[in-house]
């Protein structure tokens, strides 16, 4: 018997109870629910002009987009749809990145290409910053940007963007907030949009609820919240020799003292597929791909500048991005920089087969030896002919992959000529996966305890493979 479960019950009854005198009568004698108020939450006045922009269409040339468009409250703040890159304002060009999540991104710390770890061991490396490169310093920096860039909010010039919010419902509010002046500068006018922004997104509590099934477990300590299938994956999840998942999506304390994020800030390179027309029936590769010649490389560019390699020279940082807080992965429909996966098993399968089976996730090219094979379904490449010669880390320069990172859960103890820092080697191809499937179904159960909004009394909301 579990006695932690059996606490919750009266305190559900209680809800409902409390939901039920919520009920009141219309003219017509039927019930209406009046919703409980919502925990009420003073914004300051920069985050109240922000909280109106950050919904305002009229901020994109077409008027037809904010930044909940591609951010939307009711996904985490993430993508409202499954697509790799989103649609621009112009409504004809894509972004070449996927659309992360904004929730708990008040805690990351300034860009240091010497950061120190927050698990206290971990030597300095590159860390922090916002944008899946860390090129934006600041929130209210980051706001600029999408405003002004031609494939998102598509506006020509700040100028275009502070006459927007000068002619708009809110431009009082933000003259009495920033001063009567504010509209007679529009680099300061502009600026101050973006510190409205970042207000909102630093106050109000929609960006950071801490309100999932996790936080339940962890933080209030309730022992039987976590069925026995997402136990299991939580402990695989901090398993160092098996996935080693928190080795980067820390779970530790940060340096603001938040802590359960899932990340380290650091940043890492995975080798994560080209998202092209290389994959069968790619339902949406991006645009840029199109051009052999164009690498989307992270740290080393094209978006930021100042780690660029020298022409046919390797850079230590190429390839390398933001590891991501993993909260609400579960309710995306793409993942990676690139949006190149599409579901949170596929994710779990890439680690574990990656350098096993590259096969299932990179194009091969040559004749190879014998018929196509079928690969799993959760494969990017359907088929793979034994013998071909496969184009592994095939979104990076040859001259740069040797950056990508072979160790656990990648790499395991065994086999090959090479030693990793770590003391282990490289998993060799066809060598067998460090994860079973059943490890992997339970590490995607704990994944999905991440998402926010978690509610005792529509439990048990675990869905049938997650309960045992
Ligand atoms: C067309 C879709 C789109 C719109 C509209 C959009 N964004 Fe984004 N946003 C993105 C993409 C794509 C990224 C990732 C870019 C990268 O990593 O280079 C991103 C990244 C961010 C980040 C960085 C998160 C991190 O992990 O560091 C913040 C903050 C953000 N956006 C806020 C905004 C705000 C504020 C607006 C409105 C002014 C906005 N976005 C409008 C697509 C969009
Ligand atoms: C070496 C560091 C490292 C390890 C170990 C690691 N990750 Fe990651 N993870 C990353 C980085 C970096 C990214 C982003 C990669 C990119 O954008 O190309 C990522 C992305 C993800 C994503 C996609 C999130 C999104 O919003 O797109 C998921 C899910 C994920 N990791 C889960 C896991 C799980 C589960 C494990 C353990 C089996 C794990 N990771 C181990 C660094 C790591």
């Amino acid at each position: 018997m579990n006695l932690a479960t059996d606490k919750v019950v009266p305190l559900v009854m209680a809800l409902s109870v409390a939901l039920l005198a919520l009920t009141a009568c219309n003219g017509n004698g039927n019930a209406v629910a009046t919703a409980p108020a919502p925990r009420k939450q003073v914004l300051s006045m920069p985050a109240q002009v922000g909280q109106l922009a950050f919904f305002d269409k009229n901020l994109s040339s077409g008027k037809n987009m904010s930044c909940a468009s591609c951010h939307d409250p009711q996904y985490a703040y993430g993508p409202p749809n499954s697509i790799s890159v989103q649609l621009g304002s112009d409504l004809k060009q894509t972004g070449a990145r996927a659309v992360p999540s904004l929730r708990y991104k008040e805690s990351t710390p300034a860009f240091s290409e010497d950061a120190p770890n927050p698990d206290g061991v971990t030597s300095n490396s590159p860390g922090g910053g916002f944008m899946a490169d860390g090129r934006a310093a600041t929130l209210a920096t980051q706001a600029g940007m999408p405003l002004l860039n031609p494939l998102e909010m598509n506006n020509s010039s700040k100028e275009a963007v502070v006459k927007a919010v000068q002619n708009g419902a809110y431009a009082g509010l933000f003259k009495q907030t920033f001063g009567a002046n504010v509209f007679d500068n529009t680099d300061a006018a502009f600026d101050a949009l973006g510190t409205a922004i970042q207000a909102l997104e630093t106050e109000d509590l929609s960006f950071h609820p801490y309100s999932s099934k996790y936080d339940l477990y962890v933080f209030n300590k309730i022992g039987g919240v976590l069925t026995p299938a997402e136990r299991r994956g939580e402990v695989l999840f901090h398993s160092t020799g098996v996935t080693n998942c928190s080795g980067c999506h820390y779970t530790g304390a940060n340096f603001n003292g938040n802590s359960g994020l899932m990340t380290d800030f650091t940043y890492q390179a995975l080798g994560a597929p080209r998202n092209d027309r290389s994959i069968p029936n790619n339902p949406d590769p991006i645009p840029a791909n199109d051009d052999p010649a164009y690498f989307d490389m992270g740290l080393c560019g094209p978006f930021r500048t100042d780690y660029m390699p020298a022409p046919g020279k390797a850079h230590p940082y190429c390839g390398m991005f933001k590891v991501p807080v993993l909260r609400n992965a579960a309710t995306r429909g793409a993942f990676f920089h690139n949006g190149v996966l599409h579901s949170l098993e596929q994710v779990v399968n890439f680690y574990n087969t990656r350098d096993t089976n590259p096969e299932y996730w990179y194009p091969s090219h040559g004749d190879g030896t014998g018929k196509p094979q079928a690969n799993p379904v959760w494969a990017l490449q359907p088929t793979a002919v034994p013998g071909a010669t496969i184009d592994k880390y095939n979104d990076l320069p040859p001259v740069q992959q040797g950056n990508v990172d072979e160790e656990v859960p990648m790499g395991t103890g065994e086999g090959g000529e090479k030693t990793l820092a770590s003391g282990t080697k490289p998993r060799a191809p066809g060598s067998t996966p460090v994860m079973t499937p059943q490890q992997i179904a339970d590490l995607v159960c704990f994944l999905g305890t991440l998402s926010d909004g978690y509610q005792p009394s529509s439990a048990p909301s675990a869905s049938g493979r997650c309960v045992k």
